[in-house]
């Protein structure tokens, strides 16, 4: 028997992404014997909220949502009003879950894992006041287990602080913070690629590779999102946390095993092995932009320096990657959605063509189209028929949809599925955590100092600033660029 307590149940992560993921895993009948309790401050009742629920799900699981599974469904959710600040709280949301938890007749066995969906603010409070009830002690049986969001911490010292509060409350192996990159079905499958597969592995590194880009490009623009978004940029937003992550996937040795210590393990060795940056050294290595309406959202100061583009350029410094430049991208308001690695290879040492064709020999390619448009791609020379040996580049091309039936799964599903069953292997460690903040904070510091231009101002619907291709140009690479179809 489960019980999760989501806290921040009157949020837009709960409605959204949580109990769509939760509704979903119930249809498939994936979900174990679980209570579901909110917490937040809004009085209300179970029925109100299974009501307001209701609306929302109809809304983000439109694809599958029928009133009949939902009826069903909803009688698992329970919602129990209180406040984070109140010690009584949680007095009494420990006797309301032991109540449910007799009810269902399995109070010797009942795993408790909290969810804190709040706004970051409160994760302190949140995780004090679980340990000084008493509601995060385990006892054989019965887990207790924290689900953490993003952001974890603004900068190495504030990740440090929290690291240390949760720790005071919670032994690591019960914290799970959470990014959601890591439970794409692509995200994995690169997992998948390198290690159950053995011709790719013998040529990835430094030898074969001249370079890698990873890419995280969204079309949509900050919306409501501008306090949030104002004091976050696209640097902890999208790179300390999902571009870094999918770095390590693409970077780690292999582990020994597919668990969360020797996955973990390799992650933080990549981490650990980047090249740390000056903040004198960001102007070189790094690039920010801002679409041009930016300024105009509600809530964004009009001079604000906030970026919504940036790519950066890193080295890992181990025997594999020595001088391997990797690029990381991402901007919001772009020509479209695209999250892509693309590992380029070098170019073939000699060309036996060269006067048959005006084109050498690019390098091959590999690109890993993690969304939308899930797939992979081979680029590779082919000679073009009816000319005497005339190259070009063309494609080897293997698609999820056209290979596999049903819909890719919501991130959600497998992380909250995993941190029910105890898998912490999709789930950032704080050694993890803190050595991603140690890459960000230097190129942060020089974003926010006067040392780097301005942000350049690019057009929503473009390929970022203009800036960005000179500046990848002036390192002998070009930014592979490719708005899927989907
Ligand atoms: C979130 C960021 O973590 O990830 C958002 O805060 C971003 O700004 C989102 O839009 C992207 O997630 P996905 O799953 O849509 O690629």
């Amino acid at each position: 028997m489960h019980s999760l307590i989501i806290f921040g149940a009157s949020g837009d992560l709960t409605s959204r992404k949580l109990i769509p993921a939760l509704y979903k895993l119930f249809l498939k009948k994936r979900l174990p014997s679980i209570n579901i309790v909110g917490f937040s401050r809004t009085s209300m009742d179970d029925n109100a909220w299974r009501g307001k629920l209701a609306e929302t799900t109809r809304r983000f699981a439109a694809d599958v949502f029928s009133e009949e599974s939902w009826n069903a469904f909803a009688l698992l959710i329970h919602y129990h009003a209180g406040d984070i600040a109140k010690s009584e709280s949680f007095a009494s949301l420990d006797s309301y879950l032991g109540v449910l938890e007799q009810a269902a007749g399995e109070a010797d066995e009942s795993n408790r894992l909290y969810y804190l969906a709040t706004a970051p603010q409160f994760y302190e409070a949140a995780a004090e006041q679980l340990g000084a009830a008493g509601l995060a002690a385990e006892s054989p049986g019965k887990s207790r287990r924290v689900v953490i969001e993003k952001p974890f911490g603004t900068d190495l010292v504030s990740a440090r602080h929290l690291n240390e509060v949760i720790h005071r409350n919670f032994d690591e192996s019960q914290i799970y913070r959470i990014d959601h990159y890591l439970g794409k079905e692509t995200v994995n499958n690169m997992l998948v690629l390198r290690f159950a597969n053995a011709i790719f592995e013998p040529i990835w590194n430094r030898n074969y590779i001249s370079d890698i880009q990873i890419t995280a490009n969204e079309d949509i623009l900050i919306g409501r999102r501008s306090l949030y978004y104002e004091k976050a940029g696209i640097l902890r937003d999208m790179f300390q946390n999902h571009l870094l992550q999918i770095l390590t996937f693409t970077a780690m040795e292999p582990p020994a095993r597919f668990d969360a210590k020797a996955i973990r393990d390799e992650k933080v060795k990549v981490l650990q092995s980047i090249r740390a940056m000056a903040e004198k050294e960001a102007p070189l290595n790094s690039i920010r932009g801002q679409y041009r309406s930016y300024r105009d959202e509600e809530g964004v100061a009009k001079g604000s320096q906030t970026a919504t583009y940036g790519a950066v350029r890193l080295f890992i410094d181990n025997w594999r990657w020595k001088d391997v430049p990797i690029f990381l991208r991402s901007g919001k308001g772009m020509s479209c959605m695209s999250t892509q690695v693309v590992i380029n290879f070098r170019q073939p040492p000699h060309s036996m063509f060269k006067e048959f064709s005006n084109s050498v020999p690019e390098g091959n390619r590999l690109l890993l189209q993690l969304q939308p448009a899930e797939g992979i791609q081979i680029h590779f020379m082919t000679k073009i028929p009816d000319t005497d040996m005339k190259i070009r580049m063309s494609e080897l091309n293997f698609n999820f949809k056209n290979s596999f039936s049903g819909v890719m799964p919501d991130s959600y599903e497998r992380l909250l599925l995993d941190a029910l069953h105890g898998d912490a292997s999709l789930f950032a460690r704080s050694d993890e955590v803190e050595a991603a903040w140690r890459i960000i904070d230097p190129i942060q510091k020089a974003w926010d100092s006067g040392i780097m231009q301005d942000p350049e101002f690019y057009e929503t619907g473009s390929t970022g600033p203009v800036q960005a291709d000179r500046w990848i140009e002036s390192f002998g690479q070009k930014w592979f660029d490719l708005c899927p179809i989907v």
